[in-house]
C-alpha cells in the first residue's frame, strides 16, 4: 500500500519543478507518446529522478512525467507507463496515479494498445472501456489499506465514468471516428494469449486483452479521480486470424492510428 509521506515527497518534488497545477491525467500507451510533445510550456520530468517512483526500462516508451496545458487544460501526461509484466509490483505500477490525485488531478484517462477479442472489431480500431475483467489474481489494493487514501472495500460498479464515456462518443462522433465500446480484459503478459485463452476470455465476456490499464484505473478510483480507459485495437487476438503475433503489428497499427487518436484525446481533455 502506498505511503502517504513518500506521495508528498514526489508531489513536492515536481511542485518544484513546475508552477502548472495539473487538474487532468493521461496515461499514454504505446505509440501515444508524442501526445505528451503537444503539451505548451511543458516541463520533462524522467520517472528516475521522481522520489519513489520506480525505475523503468520498457522499450519504446520514453519514461518521463510531462507537465503542461493544452486546449486551456492543465494536464499532467505520463509518457511511458510501468507494466507488471516487468516484474514491477502493482504499487509501483500504480504510484504514479497517487501522486496525479496529490498534484491535483480530478480526471483521469487511461490508454493503451490491445488485442481484439471481439471478432466483429478490427485492427486500427477505438474503443472506449466500459467496463474490465481482472483476469491476473492480482489487485493493486491488496494489503493493509491506508484511509488517507481511500477505502478498505472499493465499490466498482463504474469505474469508467459514464459521464466521461459520453463526452468520447460526442467528440468521436463529430470527428467522425467510428469508436467501439467494450469490456478490456486485463492479463499480466508477457506473452500473449494462446488460441484456448482467447476463446475462454471471449466465452467471459471481454471484448478485447491488453497488459495494462486496470491496476491504474482501479487506484485512480481508489483515490476518488473520475476515470475512462480508451483501447488502440493493434491486431487481433491470438487464434482469430491464421497468423501469429508480433509485437511489429502492435507498433505499426498504433502509428498508423496516432494522429486519429491524439485528435480525440486532445477535444476530450479540451471538453
Ligand atoms: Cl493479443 N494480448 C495482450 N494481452 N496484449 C496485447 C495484445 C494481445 N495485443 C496488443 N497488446
Amino acid at each position: 500500500m502506498h505511503k502517504t509521506e513518500e506521495i508528498l515527497v514526489a508531489k513536492q518534488y515536481i511542485e518544484k519543478l513546475t508552477s502548472v497545477q495539473p487538474t487532468i491525467g493521461i496515461i499514454l500507451g504505446s505509440g501515444l507518446g508524442p501526445f505528451a510533445d503537444t503539451l505548451e510550456n511543458a516541463v520533462h520530468i524522467p520517472y528516475d529522478e521522481i522520489p519513489h517512483f520506480a525505475k523503468s526500462a520498457a522499450v519504446g516508451h520514453a519514461n518521463e512525467l510531462v507537465i503542461g496545458t493544452i486546449g486551456g487544460k492543465k494536464v499532467v501526461a505520463m509518457k511511458g507507463r510501468f507494466h507488471y509484466y516487468e516484474g514491477f509490483t502493482l504499487d509501483q505500477v500504480t504510484f504514479p496515479v497517487r501522486v496525479m490525485k496529490a498534484l491535483g488531478v480530478e480526471k483521469l484517462i487511461v490508454t493503451n494498445a490491445c488485442g481484439a477479442v471481439n471478432t466483429d472489431f478490427n485492427p486500427g480500431d477505438l474503443m472506449i472501456i466500459s467496463d474490465h475483467i481482472n483476469l491476473t489474481a492480482n489487485n493493486p489494493l491488496m494489503g493493509p489499506n491506508n484511509p488517507d487514501l481511500g477505502v478498505r472495500f472499493l465499490d466498482v460498479s463504474e469505474v469508467y465514468n459514464k459521464k466521461l464515456r459520453g463526452i468520447v462518443k460526442e467528440v468521436a462522433k463529430e470527428q467522425n471516428v467510428n469508436v467501439r465500446e467494450g469490456v478490456y480484459a486485463w492479463w499480466t503478459g508477457p506473452t500473449y494469449e494462446t488460441p484456448a485463452e482467447i476463446r475462454m476470455i471471449r466465452t467471459l465476456g471481454a471484448d478485447a486483452v491488453g497488459m495494462s490499464t486496470v491496476p491504474e484505473a482501479l487506484i485512480a478510483n481508489h483515490s476518488g479521480i473520475e476515470t475512462i480507459g480508451i483501447s488502440c485495437l493493434t491486431n487481433m487476438a491470438c487464434g482469430i486470424l491464421d497468423q501469429p503475433l508480433s509485437h511489429d503489428e502492435v507498433i505499426e497499427t498504433a502509428e498508423r492510428v496516432k494522429s486519429t487518436f491524439l485528435n480525440l484525446v486532445k477535444e476530450v481533455i479540451t471538453r
